[in-house]
């Protein structure tokens, strides 16, 4: 992409104002956004100055800032930045954007730039001696099927030949309407010469009544315009002659027609898996659209989940025994640690006693 800069003060309009039509629409145009983000109407208020104006001036970059009470440099970085505005003057009876973008490109985008500058420029962005006519090289403008092709204002001119290109461009400086979309004997973005494929629904419209004469033949020929009868597509929909369409097979959860009740879903959700998800994370929930194979995992768990909670309440006596008859156990071996601890000492009190009292005896 090349810079992009204003044109040069030369070619500047010294004022910009909106016509009384573009005006009321800009009016209602900026009313659309909420209050504090009026400034969100930049880009169609600048597209509205380019179709009035032909290309965005200096003036009207001004007058746009200032009506959206914007930063000057805002309104310009938007301005430069998108290069479907033009910012040098462009032919007054057609600017011609050649796509030159690959696809067009392989299909022949060089020759038409080559007529655009033989008939209009030598350089693009630059106009014709009598200033109607002005090009120049686009990326991909989104019509690829029908490459090449080249944009006029808001019309695209695809299937393009450098020899239509010539007769395009004679057209535009005549004033003369030319008629957009393919140039050839195609309909819209459809096949050349017309359908191909899915041109009938029939059972015995198979592959191999196809094989038994050339279908362009028989296809409607699409004239440039003309309506053309595609046949719906049989993408989508059911291959009743696939193996895995046997009706005789059913899916776990619709032959036994279950579906996860609320509690076995909460019970899911909340028991834990063994790595710590829950079992819902495991199986990816069965909360909503549970399929039968999930209700029934949901069920199963419940299922394990009461037996353990049985099993645990059924072992509960007997282990409140244990641990009353391991404290009982444990207390029991505490006095005994005590009174043992205690003897000694009581002994060496009485030892102390009967030895003070000799002492005593022997005193007195
Ligand atoms: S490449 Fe030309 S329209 Fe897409």
């Amino acid at each position: 992409m090349s810079v992009r800069r204003l044109a040069e003060d030369a070619v500047q309009p010294t004022s910009f104002a909106f016509s009384v039509d573009n005006e009321s629409w800009a009016e209602k145009t900026i009313r659309k956004y909420p209050e504090g983000r009026q400034q969100s109407a930049v880009i169609p208020l600048l597209m509205r100055a380019q179709e009035q104006d032909g290309w965005v001036t200096r003036a009207a970059i001004e007058h746009v800032a200032k009506r959206l009470s914007m930063p000057l440099i805002r309104v310009l970085e938007v301005a430069t930045f998108y290069t479907q505005f033009q910012l040098k003057p462009i032919g007054t009876k057609a600017h011609i954007q050649i796509c030159g973008t690959t696809p067009c490109m392989l299909r022949g985008s060089d020759d038409l730039k080559a007529v655009c500058a033989r008939r209009i420029h030598a350089e693009q962005f630059h106009l014709n001696a009598a200033g109607t006519l002005s090009w120049e090289e686009v990326e991909c403008l989104g019509a690829c099927v029908n490459a090449p092709m080249a944009m006029v204002f808001k019309d695209t001119y695809e299937d393009l030949t450098p020899e239509r290109l010539e007769e395009i461009i004679d057209a535009f400086e005549r004033g003369e309407e030319v008629r957009p979309g393919p140039q050839i004997d195609r309909h819209l973005s459809a096949p050349v010469g017309g359908a191909t494929t899915l041109t009938s629904l029939g059972d015995d419209d198979e592959l191999g009544d196809r094989d038994e004469g050339p279908v362009r033949e028989s296809a409607p020929q699409a004239g440039a315009g003309d309506a053309v009868h595609i046949a719906p597509s049989e993408a989508g929909r059911v291959d009743t002659h696939a193996e895995e369409t046997d009706p005789s097979l059913r899916s776990p959860g619709a032959e036994a027609g279950v579906t996860a009740s609320p509690a076995a879903e909460e019970a899911v959700s909340a028991d834990p898996g063994e790595d710590g998800r829950s079992s819902a994370a495991v199986t990816g929930g069965t909360r909503q659209g549970s399929t039968g194979a999930h209700a029934k995992e949901a069920q199963a768990d419940e299922a394990a989940k009461r037996h353990r909670t049985a099993g645990k309440r059924a072992e509960l006596p007997a282990r409140e025994a244990e641990a009353e008859a391991a404290v009982v156990d444990d207390k029991s071996r505490v006095v005994d640690n005590e009174s043992s601890a205690k003897k000694p000492r009581a002994r060496r009190k009485v030892d102390k006693a009967s030895s003070d009292g000799s002492d005593g005896a022997n005193g007195a």
